[in-house]
């Protein structure tokens, strides 16, 4: 019998295991249906992008702030923790606009963002290329984001998966989970393809392919869509140090020397297939930016299922009606940035997940009742 079980060992289950582990707790076990770590969180950027693409302060946004804040000090406690260095590279990210039209919006969507306090300085073309000079002269326009960070995703799916391995934290891989077993309203175990698994906690965190866990014999109440992206790697030396957004895709530059470009965003079901379609169009919107990607090599080239669900937001919370089972999901195109708040978030419910007791013994029993009998 576990004390807590993470169904899903993305970045989002890794984060919320390693997180409850930091704060106590018994027995953990992470269960995932292939490799931990090596699905769409592997496939990301690794882009911490607050602010580029935000409208107005709410509350996602909010929670993406506040979540990209917790990396400085997730970074040197993993370096502690595995030895592993996540890369947390905090240069900033470059807005870019071609042609009179995007130069045009950016400069209202730069204005805008002022106005309701994100941190944005807008730049003269100048400024731009002493900030890049390895970006087309064809752009028109730029600006900085200084809070929008980036990170080696796949050094920091390494070092979860290592800090769960040296903290004894089981891990069971290559197995399926089918269905959580619900006894008396409240969830006890987990049906998988090697058997039965028990737990007093259960998180669901297995992105794209939530919608296929039954909960006792009923559907997953929340409905979670793939949405393909794929990416193409070229190879070095480096000459861009920001990230670089533009309206049809972005560049990442990594200390390794290469440069990621993505993404496409597609519909194209449980399908992972790499295309010459997307590798073509990756080619042309790099060598755009900087017409330097034009002769470089594409070295790799891979996809990921973003998990989304049906408003395009994050799903964080209880399953409403079954107690001791908290579902996080639907990240979407902000896993990574997510992640940290996520983890925390979920710690905090396992914390306070004996509240059943206070809502049974605490004082506002008394107002609930005086409600319900008409105050007589
Ligand atoms: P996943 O990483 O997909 O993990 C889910 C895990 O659950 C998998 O390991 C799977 O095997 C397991 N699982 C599923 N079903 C079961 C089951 N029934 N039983 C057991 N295990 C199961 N986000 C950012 O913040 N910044 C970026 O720059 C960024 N770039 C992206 C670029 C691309 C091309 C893509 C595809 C995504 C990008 N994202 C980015 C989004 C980010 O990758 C996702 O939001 C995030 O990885 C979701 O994490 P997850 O743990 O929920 O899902
Ligand atoms: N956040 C980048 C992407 O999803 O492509």
């Amino acid at each position: 019998m576990y004390e807590v079980l993470v169904i899903g060992g993305g970045v989002i289950g890794l984060a919320i295991a390693r997180e409850v582990r930091k704060a106590g707790g018994g027995a953990i076990c992470i269960v995932d249906e292939g490799e931990c770590g090596r699905e769409a969180s592997w496939a990301a950027a690794g882009m911490l992008s607050a602010d580029v693409d935000a409208h107005e302060i709410d509350a996602l946004h909010g929670m993406c702030s506040a979540s990209r804040d917790l990396y400085p000090q997730l970074a040197e406690e993993l370096y502690e923790e595995t030895a592993i260095d996540i890369q947390l590279d905090r240069t900033g990210t470059i807005a870019v606009a071609f042609g009179i039209k995007q130069a045009a919006e950016l400069s209202k969507r730069t204005s805008e963002q002022t106005k309701t306090g994100i941190e944005v300085l807008t730049l003269s073309r100048r400024e731009l290329f002493e900030l890049e000079p390895a970006l087309s002269l064809e752009a028109t326009a730029g600006a900085l984001y200084p809070n929008d960070w980036q990170v080696e995703n796949r050094k920091l799916l390494t070092a979860l998966r290592r800090y769960a391995d040296l903290n004894a934290l089981d891990i069971r891989e290559n197995t399926r989970v089918g269905r959580v077993i619900i006894n008396s309203g409240r969830a006890v175990g987990v049906e998988t393809t090697r058997g039965r698994i028990l737990a007093k906690r259960i998180v669901i965190a297995t992105g794209a392919w939530t919608s296929f866990i039954k909960l006792g014999d009923d559907e997953m109440p929340v409905v979670v869509q793939p949405v393909r992206g794929q990416m193409i790697c070229f190879d070095g030396p480096q000459v861009l140090r920001h990230v670089v957004h533009s309206p049809d895709g972005y560049l990442v530059p990594r200390f390794n020397g290469r440069t990621l470009a993505g993404a496409t965003s597609e519909r194209a079901g449980f399908d992972n297939t790499l295309t010459d379609d997307a590798r073509i169009a990756l080619l042309e919107m790099a060598t755009r930016i900087g017409p330097v990607f034009g002769e470089r090599k594409v070295i790799d080239q891979w996809s990921g299922l973003r998990p989304f669900a049906e408003d395009g937001l994050p799903v964080i919370g209880e399953i409403p009606g079954i107690s001791r089972l908290f579902l996080a999901t639907g990240h979407y195109r902000n896993g990574i940035l997510l992640a940290p708040i996520t983890a925390r978030l979920a710690a905090e419910w396992l914390r306070q997940v004996d509240r059943v007791y206070f809502t049974r013994f605490g004082p506002d029993r008394f107002a609930r009742r005086s409600a319900n009998t008409g105050n007589c």
